[in-house]
């Protein structure tokens, strides 16, 4: 982080509504901002991109988010345990926003990253706050192959997706998860969080059951899945995810990305 966000303090405040009533994408604080409480979505991204170190202190130091870190030690973990180098890896990585993950790869040394976000404004934010972490940054939406910029990532090669704190809740949809996906080299590597209600036999969502027939299909080795701690929620309840880090065995068939939307 640069010298200038690590000194800035915003002033955040949280609701008092009960934040159980509120889904994880309905959850928003307050900024006090020119003597005014602005109220900010959680998942205004573009709103909180635009103020630098806003993301990192809403999220990273007052609500403990751990999951960069956790999602690139597993890997690192799992890479060591099949004897590939880290430093071989041609990696995209979905919902970059800021560059937070971008970051993480970067310290350990991988071949490319390439980031894809859906928001200017993290790309802004990733240029303005971390600077030569990606090889290269694309801002669009991937859910169709005819997007403008599908051609230019094949042209990476990829061998490994990563794809931190995005999947889900309004934020990358199935389709895009299952795009970036079959954009991977066959035996390339898979590296995500989820939260754990995605993979509850109960949730029926569009992302879930792609999880889910991921898991059991053949396109997804599984080498290591945990469940831990996120972050906090607004009042301090812990927020419990999967990581998942995996090895792709085949794509995701016609037949299975003809139903996602
Ligand atoms: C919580 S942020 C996570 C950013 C980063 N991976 C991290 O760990 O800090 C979620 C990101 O997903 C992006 N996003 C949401 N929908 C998307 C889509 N359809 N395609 C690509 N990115 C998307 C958002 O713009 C946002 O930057």
């Amino acid at each position: 982080m640069v010298g200038s966000m690590k000194n800035r303090q915003y002033h955040i405040k949280f609701p008092p509504t009960d934040p159980h009533q509120l889904s994880q994408d309905e959850a928003y604080f307050y900024l006090l901002e020119n003597h005014e409480d602005i109220k900010i979505r959680f998942h205004d991204y573009s709103e909180i991109y635009k103020r630098p170190g806003l993301y990192e202190q809403l999220f990273y130091d007052r609500l403990k988010c751990n999951s960069p870190k956790k999602v690139r030690d597993i890997l690192a973990k799992v890479l060591s345990d099949n004897r590939v180098e880290m430093t071989e890896l041609r990696v995209l990585d979905l919902g970059a926003g800021n560059g937070m993950f971008g970051e993480q790869l970067q310290a350990g040394g991988v071949a490319r990253v390439i980031g894809v976000d859906i928001s200017p404004e993290a790309a802004d934010a990733c240029a303005r706050d971390r600077p030569g972490r990606y090889d290269a940054y694309y801002v669009g939406d991937i859910s169709n192959n005819e997007a403008a910029i599908s051609e230019d990532l094949k042209s990476w090669q990829f061998d490994c997706l990563s794809c931190v704190a995005a999947l889900g809740f309004g934020d990358i949809p199935a389709s895009a998860f299952a795009h970036a996906f079959n954009l991977i080299s066959p035996s390339g590597w898979v590296a995500f969080n989820i939260k754990e209600t995605f993979l509850l036999a109960s949730d029926n969502s569009g992302f879930s059951t792609l999880v889910k027939t991921l898991l059991n299909s053949d396109a997804l080795e599984v080498h290591h899945l945990e469940r831990y701690r996120h972050r906090i929620s607004i009042d301090g309840r812990p927020l419990f995810y999967h990581a998942l880090v995996g090895r792709k065995e085949s794509d995701i068939p016609p037949s299975v990305m003809s139903t996602l939307s």
